[in-house]
């Protein structure tokens, strides 16, 4: 399923703030704390393009991020992402792995341009 509202309203609370579901202008993007949903989630389908592996990366990394495992290559600019190891459950981080899978990218938002395919 397309993600619970549970799920949703996880990622509002837990990661929207860093990870921007809007399409951001240069300016905007500067000020980011992290890497727009959408960008997340095009680098997490092009390593893991079979949503249970996806989903097990996702769920994983949120609660114990590291940079043998990061995918992004925005490391430098943002730094690691914290672990949300205590905000956040196992069964929550995979429910919110799974809306993500299924929910992104959409598509709408400008791909970096060394992404562009
Ligand atoms: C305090 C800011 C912050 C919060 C809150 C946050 N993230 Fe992140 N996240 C980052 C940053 C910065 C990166 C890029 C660096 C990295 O990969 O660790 C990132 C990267 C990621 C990645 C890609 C990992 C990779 O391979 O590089 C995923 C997936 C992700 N976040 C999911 C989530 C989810 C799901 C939540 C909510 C449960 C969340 N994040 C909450 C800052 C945050």
């Amino acid at each position: 399923m397309a993600g619970t509202p549970d799920a949703a309203e996880i990622f509002h609370a837990k990661c929207q703030l860093c990870h921007t579901t809007r399409q951001v202008t240069p300016s905007e993007r500067e000020k980011l704390l992290g890497p727009p949903v959408e960008e997340v989630m095009l680098k997490v389908k092009e390593k893991y393009p079979i949503r249970e592996d996806a989903v097990r990366f996702i769920a994983d990394y949120v609660r114990a991020p590291s940079i043998d495992k990061a995918l992004c290559p925005s490391l430098d600019r943002y730094g690691l992402m914290p672990s949300m190891e205590k905000t956040l459950t196992k069964a929550e981080a995979e429910a919110v792995a799974e809306m993500l899978f299924d929910t992104y990218p959409r598509g709408t938002v400008n791909k970096p341009a060394s992404r562009k395919k």
